[in-house]
Parts: C-alpha cells; sequence; structure tokens
C-alpha cells in the first residue's frame, strides 16, 4: 500500500472517531453565549447577544402545571434555547410535560436528542419503538426516569384517575419535535391521499377523515 493510501486510512479512522462523538448539539468556544433572536444572521444555532445578564439563564415557566383541556389531554412546556436564550450553545433544554387523567403526548420523535423524563406526580404508560419496530414499554410512576433514545418514536399516555407532570431533560438546546399523525396528516402542503392510502393500507375516503383531524 503506498504512503498515500495509509495517509486516507487513517485520515478516514480519525473522522469515524470524532464523528461517533459528536452525538449531541456542537461542544462550544467560549463560556456563554446567549441567543440574539433579533440577529439576521444565520448560524447552527443562534448569534450570541452582547452583555450576557443572569437572566438570559433564568426561566419560571415550569413551576406550574399547563393547561390539559385540548384534544389530547396533554401539554408540554418547553424550556429550550427559545425561552432561555442562555442555553444557546450548551447543548441541554428542559420541558414540563402535563397529563389529564386518559391523556396522551402522541407519538412523536425528537430529531436532536434523547430525552430522559422524571415523574413528578402520576403514573404514565410509556414506550418508545426501535427501528425493528419492537415497542419497549414500561409503567413509571412518580419519583422514576425513562428514556427516549435520540430519534426514536416514543409517547406517554396518562391511564390513571389523577394528573400526572414529569420533567423531560434533552441533550440539545432545541431537541425539535416532530409527531408522526401531525407530520403525515396535517403537513402543509399536503402529503397525497394515495401516498397515505397506500401506506396506511387504509381507503382515500378514511385519508380524507383522518386529514380533516389535522
Ligand atoms: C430492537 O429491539 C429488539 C429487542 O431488544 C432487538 O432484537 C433488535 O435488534 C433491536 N433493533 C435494533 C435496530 O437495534
Amino acid at each position: 500500500m503506498a504512503t498515500r493510501d495509509y495517509g486516507l486510512m487513517i485520515g478516514m479512522m480519525i473522522a469515524i472517531f470524532l464523528a461517533s462523538f459528536v452525538s449531541a448539539d456542537p461542544d462550544l468556544l467560549q463560556d456563554v453565549c446567549p441567543a440574539d433572536m433579533a440577529s439576521g444572521v444565520k448560524v447552527n444555532g443562534f448569534p450570541c447577544k452582547n452583555n450576557a445578564q443572569a437572566a438570559d439563564f433564568f426561566f419560571a415557566g415550569l413551576a406550574n402545571p399547563g393547561l390539559t383541556n385540548n384534544t389530547f389531554g396533554s401539554i408540554v412546556t418547553q424550556a429550550s434555547v427559545l425561552q432561555i436564550p442562555g442555553l444557546n450553545t450548551l447543548g441541554v433544554s428542559m420541558a414540563r410535560i402535563d397529563y389529564a387523567p386518559g391523556g396522551l403526548n402522541p407519538p412523536h420523535t425528537h430529531p436532536r436528542a434523547t430525552e430522559i423524563v422524571f415523574v413528578l406526580e402520576g403514573e404514565l404508560d410509556v414506550g418508545f419503538i426501535n427501528t425493528s419496530n419492537t415497542l419497549f414499554p414500561k409503567t413509571i410512576k412518580k419519583g422514576e426516569v425513562f428514556i427516549f433514545p435520540r430519534g426514536l418514536l416514543h409517547f406517554q399516555i396518562n391511564n390513571g384517575k389523577v394528573p400526572a407532570a414529569v420533567i423531560a431533560a434533552f441533550n440539545s438546546q432545541l431537541a425539535g419535535t416532530q409527531r408522526a399523525a401531525d407530520a403525515l396528516f396535517g403537513s402543509t402542503p399536503p402529503v397525497d391521499d394515495v401516498v397515505l392510502a397506500k401506506a396506511f393500507q387504509i381507503g382515500t375516503d378514511e385519508v380524507e377523515k383522518i386529514k380533516s383531524k389535522f
């Protein structure tokens, strides 16, 4: 093998080695970088604003339960870089999720983060589905934690008779959330009925019926 080929091989091995560690948000290059949401500059994340203040790192929005009087009987209150500018470049965020009795946080994925939830109140039936379509189901109650690996579909439902709540943490400043049903049946412009009819092996009339709810 020529010396040049060895160089290429070593380069590729180093690249693979590094790639295996870049599994969450990129590393930071300064102490802090509170997001400047008003800046027109496009970067990976947000540009830094000047004069960071303690207020940039504070959020009181998870203190109280969110309102669960909606179709699904659950509400996610985010504590991401969009609510807390100081999180910009730091690679973490949180959320609080409240569930009425019967409330569901419908199947969704977080493309940029693994999630770990801690049950504040009540009891939940949760699960994630791996890429071989194995469901990992679990009932979790107050004080317990469960993990939803990055990118995998998951859900939580409160089958109890009292409200439930969790605190969720993510290894991304902005985990992103894609709800399966909303994405497929509620996109703009809409996904063709024929695509959904074939994918779900139902009629286009049934597709239309589902679409009308999203
Ligand atoms: C999904 O989980 C099942 C059960 O643990 C396992 O057999 C399968 O290999 C997993 N699939 C992947 C892609 O990890």
